[in-house]
């Protein structure tokens, strides 16, 4: 799977992590069809852990870079739908959070090696949250990312590049405290 680093295009960072929130979507749903044909074994604790890594952390904080970059862009347009394109993206990472608190406890209680958790229900969880997520980066894809490429052409995106960065190592470091 591609690894996250934040590179120095901003925007190339965020494109590469759509592609990394669609692997990992794929892997969560190969994931459940395991669990549900075979049981839970070593592989498929493994490959929750995995998962559960990402959507806890690198989506959030892809959401965050959103948040805190681009959408501030759109809303300041003078195009009413790019203003209610961010408005409705920003609401869909609180749907995204709260779909994913629904997957989130049976993928870790699987990463634990426990199966208390109902799979026909976590498999109805996972097709809501795919398929906003996959409605969600398309709008991102085709209009606000577009759009807010243009209203920050002539922006140096450095500062931008380097705040996700040091968010991200803020993030990591306070993770490994609370393991210690
Ligand atoms: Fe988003
Ligand atoms: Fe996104």
């Amino acid at each position: 799977m591609t690894k996250s680093t934040v590179p120095p295009g901003v925007f190339e960072f965020l494109d590469a992590t759509h592609i990394r929130v669609g692997e990992h979507l794929q892997v969560l749903r190969q994931l459940v069809d395991r669990i549900a044909t075979d049981g839970l074994d070593h592989v498929s604790q493994e490959r929750a852990k995995e998962v559960l890594d990402f959507f806890a952390n690198d989506a959030r904080q892809h959401h965050l870079d959103e948040e805190k970059h681009v959408f501030p862009a759109l809303l300041a347009s003078p195009d009413p739908e790019v203003v209610h394109a961010a408005k409705r993206l920003t609401q869909d990472h609180g749907w995204l959070e709260e779909n994913w608190l629904a997957i989130e406890p049976s993928l870790s209680a699987a990463a634990d090696g426990n199966t208390w958790f109902d799979v026909t229900e976590l498999n109805h969880a996972l097709d809501v949250f795919e398929a906003l997520y996959q409605e969600h980066i398309e709008l991102e894809e085709t209009l606000a990312y577009p759009a807010a490429r243009k209203r920050l052409a002539d922006v140096n995106t450095d500062g931008m590049g380097r705040e996700m960065a040091a968010r991200r190592v803020a993030q990591k470091a306070k993770a490994h405290s609370k393991r210690d």
